[in-house]
């Protein structure tokens, strides 16, 4: 296996930018997934990487090789598509076979890397049918097969599952990182959902409009997400962002609602509050870090119940504060109604703050 680099990784289309200066490195083994909004850049960017379309400007390298100007043939590299395109006449031992076939490997050599990545997707007793005797899954899993029997140097896989119904496709997530695991492969995996991405992957690449926004394992960018569009891309329900005033009161640091209510905040929230480029700021709060009172309690703040989704385990609540919708998440002991008026405390050690012209995530100075 390799590592990938990206260096500043420019894709334009006229006047659009599909990727803006891109720069990434994939270690060896690593399994990146490549998220954000339909129309961010993931495709374009991973087809920069596969050599299938050509580079405005920057470099990619794989291995040790600067592979800008190399045909795709010529990088290592497999790919694994949405609509995986077995060829339906050819069995699925031949479906395997057939890119060995065409780099004329030894009869021999063919049957033993067949059989080999039969064993590893666990298709050996599918090798005589033919696709449209598969299930789904297993039509996955031979297209999975078919990148590894090259022995790439890397896997680059564009929203693979996403033809499959809900529940194939939560297995096969299981089954795509166990063969990460087992092959120590290094994988790029294209997908617009955040979940998908946060579940597998070693590091997520966060796009939004061409460019970067963050990059970083899924752990952090959930806890430490660096601007508002991350913080509200990543995580389900989403993070809920509540634009506010920063103010002064009676010594205090706090947030102000349009309504009246204050919040006062912890030194430590204060201090990033100090950075702000303006008084515009937006709390930033998950849904399972805000308790909800029944009643009025110090430190909790006024809101209106808008709708209330039991599923079983949890039930989830979207309130109005201030002008914004809040998602709240509570056991099902606890019972609300919509239009009730309710409390929100938020843990000042989990809320987030950012910068409401900048859309940044405040640091302590
Ligand atoms: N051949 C092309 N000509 C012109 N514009 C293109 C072309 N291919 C892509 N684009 C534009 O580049 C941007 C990025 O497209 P891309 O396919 O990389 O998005 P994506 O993140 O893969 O989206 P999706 O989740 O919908 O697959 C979009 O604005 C798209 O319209
Ligand atoms: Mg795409």
């Amino acid at each position: 296996m390799a590592q990938v680099v990206l260096k500043d990784l420019v894709k334009t289309y006229g006047s659009v930018y599909a990727a803006k200066d891109v720069s990434l490195t994939v270690n060896d083994g690593e399994f990146v997934a490549l998220v954000g909004p339909s129309g961010c850049g993931k495709t374009t960017t991973l087809n920069l990487v596969a050599g299938l379309i050509p580079i405005t400007s920057g470099d990619i390298v794989i291995g040790d090789r600067i592979v800008n100007d190399l045909d795709p043939k010529d990088r290592d590299i497999a790919m694994v598509f949405q609509n995986y395109a077995l060829y339906p006449q050819k069995s699925v031992f031949q479906n395997l076979a057939f890119p060995l076939q065409m780099r004329k490997l030894a009869k021999e050599e063919i049957e033993r890397k067949v059989l080999d990545a039969a064993k590893v997707l666990d298709i050996t007793h599918l090798l005589e049918r033919k696709p449209r005797e598969l299930s789904g899954g297993q039509q996955q899993r031979v297209a999975l097969g078919r990148a590894l029997v090259r022995d790439p140097a890397v896997f680059l896989m564009d929203e693979p599952l996403s033809n499959l119904d809900a529940k194939l496709r939560v297995q096969m997530r299981s089954e795509i990182k166990r063969f990460h695991q087992d092959l120590n492969a290094t994988i790029i995996y294209v997908t617009h959902d955040q979940l998908e991405a946060v579940t597998m992957a070693d590091k997520m690449a966060v796009m939004n409009g061409g460019l970067l926004q963050q990059y970083d394992s899924p752990a952090n960018v959930f806890a430490n997400p660096v601007n508002m569009f991350v913080a509200s891309f990543v995580g389900s329900p989403a993070m809920s962002l509540v634009p506010l005033e920063v103010a002064n009161q009676d010594g205090r640091t706090v947030l102000k609602s349009p309504e009246g209510w204050s919040l006062p905040l912890s030194d430590a929230n204060a201090r990033k509050a100090a950075t702000l480029t303006s008084r515009k700021v937006v709390l930033g709060a998950r849904h399972s870090t805000i308790k909800l009172h029944k009643g009025q309690v110090e430190g909790a703040v006024p809101a209106k119940v808008y709708t209330v989704e039991p599923t079983g385990d949890i039930t989830f609540v979207q309130a109005f504060l201030s002008s914004s919708i809040v998602n709240i998440s509570l056991p099902p002991s606890v019972q609300v109604a919509p239009d009730e008026m309710v409390w929100l405390e938020f843990d000042q050690d989990r809320i987030h703050l950012f910068d409401g012209e900048t859309e940044m995530a405040l640091r302590a100075s």
